[in-house]
C-alpha cells in the first residue's frame, strides 16, 4: 500500500503573518499532526496555491517552514502562484520538458501524475485564476497515460476539472475540461483525481471517474452555493487529506486537525 498525505491551498503570504489565520502556523501544525499520526506516509503532496500572491518572499517563507521537517515534499502550483518565482526559490523541483511544474511518480501499484494547471504566463488576472492545460500539457498528459503500462493512474491537479456546485469557483475551474477528459477517455486508466482550489471537502465522480477535493489549511469556502463572492471564507478547522493506494483501488480520508486530541486514543 502507498500512503499519500495531501495538503492544499496553504496560501503563504508575508503580509498575512499577523492575520487571525496565520498560514505558517496552520501549515506547520498540520504537518506536525500528519507526520505524528501518519509516520508511515510515503509521499506528501501540496497541490498548489502555495502562496497567496506569488511573491518570492512568500516562497522563501515556505521554504523555511518545510526545512523544519525531515521529509521531502512534492510541491505543485495553483492560480495564486507564480511559476518563475516558485522555481527561483525551489530550483530542484522537477519540471516537464516545456518548463511546467508537473511530473510522474510511479509506486508499486499506481502511477501518480502531478499536473500544472496554472494559466500563465502572462499572469493576466482575474483571467489567470481559471485553470488551463495548454496543448503541450495535454500532449504530455497523453504520453504519461500511454506509458503507464499496467499501473492505474491517480491525477493530482490544483483546479477542479468540472462543476462542483459553487457558482463563483466553477467559473474558474479548469476551462478546457472537454479536452482534458477526452485525453483521459483515450486511455481509460485514471482511477482517481485529487484537486484543491475550492477550499472545501467534496467528493463524487464525473464522467465515470471518481474525484476528491480537500479543504485548505487557511480559510474555507462558505457552504453558499450561489454566491459570486470569490473572497468569502470561513474560519473553520483546517484539514489535510490521506489517500491510500492499494492493489484494488483508492481510499480517501480527510482529517480536520486540531479538533480532537488524538493522543488520548493512543
Ligand atoms: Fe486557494
Ligand atoms: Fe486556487
Amino acid at each position: 500500500m502507498t500512503k499519500i498525505i495531501v495538503f492544499t491551498d496553504i496560501h503563504f503570504c508575508v503580509e498575512h503573518l499577523d492575520h487571525e489565520i496565520n498560514p505558517v502556523t496552520r501549515l506547520e501544525d498540520g504537518l506536525r499532526h500528519a507526520l505524528k499520526y501518519n509516520a508511515d506516509a510515503d509521499h506528501i503532496i501540496i497541490t498548489g496555491d502555495l502562496t497567496h500572491k506569488g511573491g518570492i518572499g512568500s516562497y522563501e517563507l515556505l521554504k523555511q517552514s518545510l526545512e523544519k521537517f525531515d521529509v521531502s515534499f512534492e510541491l505543485m502550483i495553483g492560480n495564486h502562484d507564480h511559476r518563475e518565482n516558485f522555481l527561483s526559490v525551489f530550483p530542484e523541483t522537477p519540471v516537464s520538458e516545456n518548463g511546467h511544474v508537473q511530473r510522474i511518480i510511479d509506486t508499486d501499484t499506481h502511477r501518480l501524475i502531478l499536473l500544472d494547471t496554472l494559466d500563465g504566463p502572462p499572469y493576466d488576472y482575474p483571467l489567470s485564476h481559471r485553470g488551463m492545460l495548454c496543448e503541450k500539457r495535454l500532449a504530455w498528459l497523453d504520453e504519461q497515460l500511454a506509458s503507464a503500462g499496467n499501473l492505474p493512474v491517480v491525477i493530482f491537479m490544483h483546479h477542479h476539472p468540472h462543476d462542483v456546485g459553487f457558482r463563483a469557483m466553477d467559473t474558474i475551474q479548469l476551462v478546457n475540461s472537454d479536452e482534458f477528459y477526452a485525453v483521459l477517455a483515450r486511455h481509460k486508466n485514471v482511477q482517481h483525481i485529487s484537486c484543491g482550489h475550492v477550499h472545501r471537502t467534496i467528493s463524487g465522480s464525473h464522467r465515470g471517474i471518481p474525484f476528491s477535493v480537500f479543504k485548505s489549511t487557511v480559510g474555507q469556502m462558505p457552504m453558499i452555493f450561489n454566491s459570486m463572492d470569490f473572497h468569502a471564507e470561513t474560519n473553520e478547522p483546517p484539514a489535510y487529506g490521506i489517500i491510500n493506494l492499494g492493489m484494488h483501488g483508492v481510499t480517501v480520508h480527510t482529517e480536520d486537525y486540531g479538533l480532537t486530541d488524538l493522543d488520548v486514543f493512543l
